[in-house]
């Protein structure tokens, strides 16, 4: 495979340092929220971004922060780091003067040994194996660059060749506020994403100036101190603009949040999952499929979900941080939501419509929970059912209970939460109220619309309700007429 040759050339060439420029404002957002945490699949755009570091097994990454400077470090816990290989520094950059003054911020964090390679916070779908091949090319000796060609250019840097031909050599890298209208025609851009030995770069950026038209210091124009000292520049020309596509709006963090979902799309019908349409699910994590899964339209999947073998979600689910049995079939505009604790469903299960699953709730082989049931921190054993507007919440329900209409536990006396526990094959009829903590016996009947506060007894029937009496002839009040 070609990725994991040029891995292989990495492993074995200098070592790897990734700087992540992520300073800059991102005023077009037009948001508080610092621009690099702003969510593309669920994740910051700088998680996608050092993802990508640790795919290129960087001895670290070094994320230049200004703009928001304390939320963008304070947020990195969140981005699954922990338990990574890869060492991560953060380096302030205050005041912001251009791209070459943030890179100039990782110096003193830059061993002479490595290669730096230069990405952005806010470019996140770039791919491990195009930079692996951008490293090669940069070979610990030459400065590589990554570059597109762009119908319309505007904006960015041109890549200006020798001769002006198409493979001439690369001479600079000239802005496009700095361009002559000679240098606008050119539609090579520079993707803002390059490798260079971190020798040459101390050297380049100890020489930069910011006279030009934005009085910046600009990282591009270490292109021409390259040249002039007789530094090869390579340019490792993408066709695929999404890898290099950065987030300065909402309308482009949208049109990459579509680029990134269509990949995941592809990627699970590879795997034999059957989407109703790719174009309308939206995987926020991770999601795991057995074979000959089936998922309708518009269902959203967040965090860790595991769906068994032939597992059939309905149209307009939410799932998130659950793992569904071989079998179950998930019906339409139901809410699963395990959070940190998980919410598991049986091999067979049957959920919803209009269901709701929260953290903790477990569901056995052959469960099944029907509309408006809202399950909360309970267990149900095989073949338990609770099959319209009900609430089960810290509870532990046995084997085939089942559960009426419009019955709930009431788990909460105002200060703490108490346990239900329904034994084996308990009818609890509609309407009731199990007052936590309780227990009801194997077996047991509860009439409808009883209020249980005492452990009910195996197998009787224990009613709890007010006693029905009918008062004959019984004349109905009349509206008093005003004149
Ligand atoms: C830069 C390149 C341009 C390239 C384009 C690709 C320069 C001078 N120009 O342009 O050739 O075509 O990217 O998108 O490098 N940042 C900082 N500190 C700063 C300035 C910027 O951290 O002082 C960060 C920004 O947050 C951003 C990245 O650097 O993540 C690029 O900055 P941006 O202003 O978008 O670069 P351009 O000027 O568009
Ligand atoms: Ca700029």
């Amino acid at each position: 495979m070609a990725t994991t040759q040029s891995q292989d050339d990495v492993v074995a060439g200098p070592p790897v340092d990734v700087v992540i420029m992520a300073a800059g404002k991102g005023t077009r957002m037009k948001s508080r929220l610092p621009k690099v945490l702003h969510r593309l699949g669920g994740r910051p755009l700088l998680a996608h971004v050092l993802d990508t570091a640790k795919a290129l097994q960087a001895r670290q990454a070094i994320v230049i922060t200004g703009h928001g400077a304390i939320e963008v470090e304070a947020d990195h816990a969140c981005s699954a780091l922990a338990a990574a290989p890869l060492t991560l520094n953060f380096v302030r950059q205050e005041p912001q003067l251009g791209t070459g003054h943030a890179v100039q911020q990782a110096l003193p964090l830059l061993a002479d040994d490595g290669v730096v390679v230069v990405l952005s916070g806010d470019v996140p779908l770039t791919q491990a194996a195009t930079l692996f091949h951008l490293i090669k090319a940069c070979a610990g000796e030459r400065l590589a660059l990554l570059t597109l060609q762009m119908p319309d250019p505007t904006g960015y840097g041109r890549i200006v060749r020798e001769g002006g031909a198409a493979n001439g050599q690369v001479q600079a890298i000239v802005e496009h506020k700095d361009a002559t209208p000679n240098e606008r025609g050119i539609t090579e851009i520079y993707s803002g994403i390059m490798a260079v030995p971190a020798l040459a770069l101390k050297r380049w950026l100890g020489r930069l100036d910011n006279q030009n038209t934005q009085g910046e210091y600009y990282l591009t124009d270490i292109v021409k101190f390259a040249v002039a000292d007789g530094v090869p520049v390579v340019a490792h020309r993408i066709e695929d603009a999404v890898q290099v596509a950065g987030v300065n709006s909402p309308v482009q963090l949208a049109e990459l949040e579509r680029a990134f979902q269509t990949t995941q799309a592809r990627r699970l019908m590879d795997e034999g999952v059957r989407l109703a349409d790719p174009a309308r699910i939206d995987v926020r994590g991770d999601l795991l499929c057995a074979h000959d899964v089936s998922i309708d339209v518009n269902c959203v999947f967040e965090g860790k979900v595991n769906l068994g073998l032939g597992v059939s979600i309905g149209a307009n689910c939410v799932i998130a941080n659950a793992v569904i049995g071989p079998g179950a079939v998930i019906h339409p505009f139901t809410h699963i939501d395990g959070e940190s604790v998980g919410v598991t469903v049986g091999a067979g299960a049957r959920v919803g419509p209009y269901a709701r699953l929260r953290p903790g709730a477990v569901l056995g082989i052959d469960v099944h929970v029907g509309n408006f049931v809202e399950i909360k921190n309970a267990t149900l054993a095989d073949g338990a059912k609770a099959n319209h507007l009900a609430y089960l919440g810290d509870a532990n329900v046995g084997e085939r209970v089942n559960f009426g209409a419009g019955s709930i536990t009431a788990n909460y006396d105002g200060a703490n939460k108490h346990r239900t526990v329904i034994e084996a094959d308990v009818h609890v009829g509609s309407n009731c109220v199990l007052v936590a903590p309780v227990t009801l016996g194997a077996g047991g009947t509860i009439g409808g619309g009883s209020t249980i506060t005492k452990d009910t007894p195996a197998r009787a029937l224990s009613v709890a309700r007010g006693k029905q009496i009918s008062i004959p002839n019984w004349e109905r009040p009349k509206k008093i007429l005003k004149v």
